[in-house]
Parts: C-alpha cells; structure tokens; sequence
C-alpha cells in the first residue's frame, strides 16, 4: 500500500519572476486554489494518508498557509457567524495532521531532497510529485498506484512530447510497449536529441521504492550540479530493479512557466 507522497518544495521559481518575488510558487492560486491543494487532493483521493513537504528553512510561506491557528481562531472569534470561515479552517486542520516537513536548503535537486525524507518513509514504496506538474481531468496518482499493485514495480508517470523538446526532460527508454504502459530500460536526464531513446518523456510522478535511499546516499550531483532522481533510478534499472512507465490519461500541465500557468489557470477555470 502507498500510503506517503514527498513533495519537493524547494525550488526558487525563477520562471515565475517576478511573481515568485513574494509567493512561492506552488501557492501561486490556479482558479482560486494553491497549485498545491491541487496536487494533495489528487494524492488524497488516490489514498495517500501523509505528505513529507521538503521545504527550504528561510522561506516559511507554506508551513504558514497550513499551521496558521491562532490567526484562523482569531477571525473565527470576530465572525462566529461566519460558516465559510469555519468550514476553510476545518479542512486546514485535516491537512494539518497529513503533514510532516522536512527542510532542504539549498535547491540541490529532486534526489537531495527525497535523501533528505529517510527518517520519515516507511513502506516498501513511496510516490514522489513534482508540484510544478498538474495532470488533471484523470487521476494520474491512482493510475499508477494500480499499475504498482499489478506489477509489484516502481512506476513513472509519462507521456510522449515533441522529438525536439527531449532535452528538455528526463526521457525514457524502452523495448515494447502496451496501450498505457511499458517497461523501462534506459533513462536519461535531459538528453541531446541524437541520445534520446524515445520522446516519452517523465512528468513529475514517481512510484519509488524504499531501496533508492541508499543509491542516492553515495550519488554524486549531476546535471546543473544537482542530485537527480532520475540517476538514481538508472542505478537501480542497472540492477534489474522494474520500472514501469505508466502512460497517463490525464492532460498535463506544466504550471512552473508563466505560459503554462495562465494556460493552466484557463484549463482548470474550464473544468467542472
Ligand atoms: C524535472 C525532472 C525531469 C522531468 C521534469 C518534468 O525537471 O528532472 O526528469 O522530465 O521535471 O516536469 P525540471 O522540470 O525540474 O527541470
């Protein structure tokens, strides 16, 4: 059972300048709504009982957003009356008991930060989200929460993007492939176009399983200088671990570029 979603939390959103100036990106509100409650109540709906949010010491905002009380208390004892003020501050609270926070200070990478979540994670597998990522109109967490409990397998949210934009993403490789899914052989953080095995391309969703902790203790940095997930999960695939590629229903929306948020924003504003 998958029970704990990390959430890397770290990230500067210079794409998002200067919005991000003052708010961090993933409260940045899509149709009224944080990026981020967009993506827990995915994972929540899929089943996920705790989040690890790994989030840098000096930029407060979100522990903020949820541990709030003696503010929530304070308006709530001015407007007793007020039953929408009551209703935000008890799902608040809900949230409340699901988070645990973890601090990463430097943005060193997905694979730093996941490191940095060991005292916390329990189970033989965990998910992993990337909060710029939003796929919505179809569950993409339970999709591949079912293709973990068919295949026993790690998984890796995917889709097929434009040959020429490979290097822009961590690409996957593979032999054959079903309708929506295959198994992986090969991974490569942004590759050049001539070393790309295919254009199906990781979108921010990981299934990954306990053991990775102890590839990424001994990884060195990578691409940009960072700790990369996806080097670890090439390490473990080296060692015959399965990964699955779950190609998902859903639409995706990239929400970390401002094209993508506004895009994203009219998407979701769309949406019943
Ligand atoms: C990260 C991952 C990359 C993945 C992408 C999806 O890259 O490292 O493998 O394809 O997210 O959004 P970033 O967007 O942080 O450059």
């Amino acid at each position: 059972m998958i029970k704990q979603a990390i959430i890397p939390l770290a990230g500067l959103g210079t794409r998002l300048l200067p919005l991000t100036s003052v708010i961090q990106k993933e409260l940045l509100p899509i149709n009224g709504k944080p990026n981020l409650e967009y993506i827990m109540e995915e994972c929540i709906e899929a089943g996920i009982k705790e989040f690890i949010f790994v989030i840098p010491k000096d930029r407060p905002a979100i522990k903020k957003y949820f541990f709030n009380d003696s503010f929530y208390k304070r308006i709530i004892k001015k407007k007793k009356k007020d039953k929408r003020l009551k209703k935000i501050f008890k799902k608040i609270k809900i949230y409340q008991k699901m988070i645990k926070f973890v601090y990463q200070n430097k943005p060193e990478g997905t694979g730093d930060a996941v490191l940095k979540c060991k005292k916390y994670l329990k189970g033989s597998h965990f998910l992993m989200l990337l909060a710029d990522d939003l796929i919505i109109k179809k569950n993409c967490s339970k999709e591949m929460i079912s293709l973990h409990r068919k295949t026993k397998g790690s998984i890796i949210a995917t889709k097929k993007v434009e040959r020429k934009t490979v290097s822009r993403w961590g690409i996957l490789g593979f032999a054959k492939k079903t309708k929506n899914s295959f198994l992986i052989n090969e991974v490569i953080e942004k590759p050049k176009l001539n070393e790309a095995p295919s254009n199906y391309a990781i979108i921010g969703r990981y299934i990954l399983p306990r053991k990775i902790l102890s590839v990424l203790k001994d990884q060195k940095k990578g691409q940009g200088g960072e700790i990369h997930i996806t080097d670890s999960i090439k390490t473990l695939i080296k060692r015959n671990e399965k990964f699955y590629g779950n190609i998902f229903k859903g639409k995706y929306l990239d929400s970390g570029t401002l094209e993508g948020y506004i895009e994203s924003n009219l998407k979701i504003s769309k949406l019943k």
